[in-house]
């Protein structure tokens, strides 16, 4: 028995982790590329934000939200799938620079040692679900059991609070690998300067290419070249992209040959589309805004939304609105609309879309659209507008 322990010993005694010559897996390059890395999740996570609360805002918050800039939606959207996706890049770039301190021998050396490496399991776990995610959510693949918004969001948190750890532990070797100028530079032998640069330059350069060729999703004067981003600005009905078709939706010509639209308030009314028609109509110029980083900028006609709830009895910037689509089903059937969004004179109950009527696939008769607002809450197939 005894023996065989000694000789366990032994063999164990004999097990040598890989030992890594490579001058690039130093704290110095972690914490250059963890800089890019941090920054790039640190817009990821308030854009982040500030898509889900505008989706889903907490009752205090509905009424305030803004409806100004017109363009403020399509830019932090615009850019949290642009920095998740430079993110990917850097992400492998950290990892490949760090994966040798996950070799370190012994694997645990105190119970603080074991509860740190525990917490950097956890921060490459939620990181890389975060950008593995949202890269297939905007390829509109699910290939998993939850539903995406909650568990993004939730992992999210788990994501910048293991970060701000993360960061918070290494604290002393990024104040001393910060800048060049930091005193730990200074002890790295000098052969080291242009290895590093040559790394940083080519995750710069692969960054650079993934911007480039997706950005023009949502900048349009580089649309030509949006070769990689799953969707192209001027591709779809009206030369304008839809994520949800009339046919998705289950929308019929029966189901729209009655087609009316109703409005609960004060003093309810229907009115059928030519009669909507014969209303004062105005004209906005506004972007359809995607939660998956698309934006087109288009110009609509029809009733502004105060205009109909006016004739409701309702008074100016009174009252909110519950808008209801004639889809069958689906998240967004129902979409509630606060007071600063609902008196914006921009915001129309729209009927055309850059001049020609609302194609089915743009949610002909009538449909949503707002300045500042998700794609997904630019409700479309509209038939009823209830007062609140
Ligand atoms: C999503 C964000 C990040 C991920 C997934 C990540 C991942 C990692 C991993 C796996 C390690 C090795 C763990 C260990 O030493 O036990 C590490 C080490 C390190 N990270 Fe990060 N990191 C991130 C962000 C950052 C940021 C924002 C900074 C600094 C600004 C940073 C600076 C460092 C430093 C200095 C080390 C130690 C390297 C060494 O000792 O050789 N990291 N990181």
């Amino acid at each position: 028995m005894e023996s065989r322990t000694r000789r366990l010993r032994t063999r164990l005694s004999a097990v040598r982790p890989p030992t890594f010559a490579g001058r690039l897996h130093d704290p110095r390059t972690a914490t250059a590329v963890g800089r890019r890395l941090g920054a790039a999740f640190a817009v990821c996570f308030v854009t982040g934000l500030i898509s889900h609360y505008l989706q889903h805002p907490p009752p205090w918050a509905a009424d305030r939200l803004p409806s100004r800039p017109v363009w403020g939606y399509r830019l932090t959207q615009g850019l949290h799938v642009a920095t998740g996706l430079a993110a990917i890049v850097l992400l492998a770039v950290k990892l490949w620079a760090v994966y040798p301190r996950l070799f370190a021998w012994p694997p645990v050396k105190s119970v603080r040692h074991a509860l740190e490496r525990l917490s950097v399991a956890l921060l490459v776990a939620a990181a890389l679900f975060e950008v593995l995610t949202g890269l297939l959510n905007i390829a509109e693949w699910y290939p998993w059991p939850f539903s995406f918004v909650p568990v993004h969001f939730a992992v999210a948190w788990v994501a910048a609070g293991s970060i701000l750890l993360h960061v918070a532990v290494k604290a002393p070797q990024i104040r001393s690998h910060w800048s060049r100028r930091s005193p730990g530079t200074l002890a790295l032998p000098a052969a080291d300067g242009p290895d590093r640069r040559s790394l940083l330059l080519g995750a710069g350069a692969a960054v650079g290419a993934v911007t480039l060729t997706t950005v023009g999703q949502a900048l349009t004067p580089l649309k030509a070249l949006d070769l990689l981003a799953p969707r192209h600005p001027d591709h779809g009905p009206q030369a304008l992209p839809v994520n949800r078709t009339a046919a998705a939706a289950g929308i019929s010509r029966e189901l729209l040959r009655d087609w009316r639209l109703e409005v609960a308030g004060p003093v309810p009314y229907a009115l059928d589309l030519a009669q909507l028609r014969e209303l004062p109509q105005a004209r906005a110029r506004l972007p359809i805004a995607c939660v998956e980083g698309w934006s087109v900028s288009a110009d609509w006609g029809g009733v502004p939304i105060r205009d109909l709830l006016a004739r409701a009895g309702v008074r100016p910037g009174s009252a909110a609105v519950r808008v209801v689509s004639l889809e069958a089903g689906g998240a967004y059937r129902v979409m509630e609309m606060g007071r600063q969004y609902a008196q914006d004179p921009l915001t129309l109950l729209a009927l055309t879309l850059n001049g020609q009527v609302l194609s089915p696939d743009h949610g002909f008769p009538a449909r949503v659209i707002a300045p500042n607002r998700p794609g997904v809450l630019q409700t479309k197939w509209v038939h009823r507008l209830e007062v609140l």
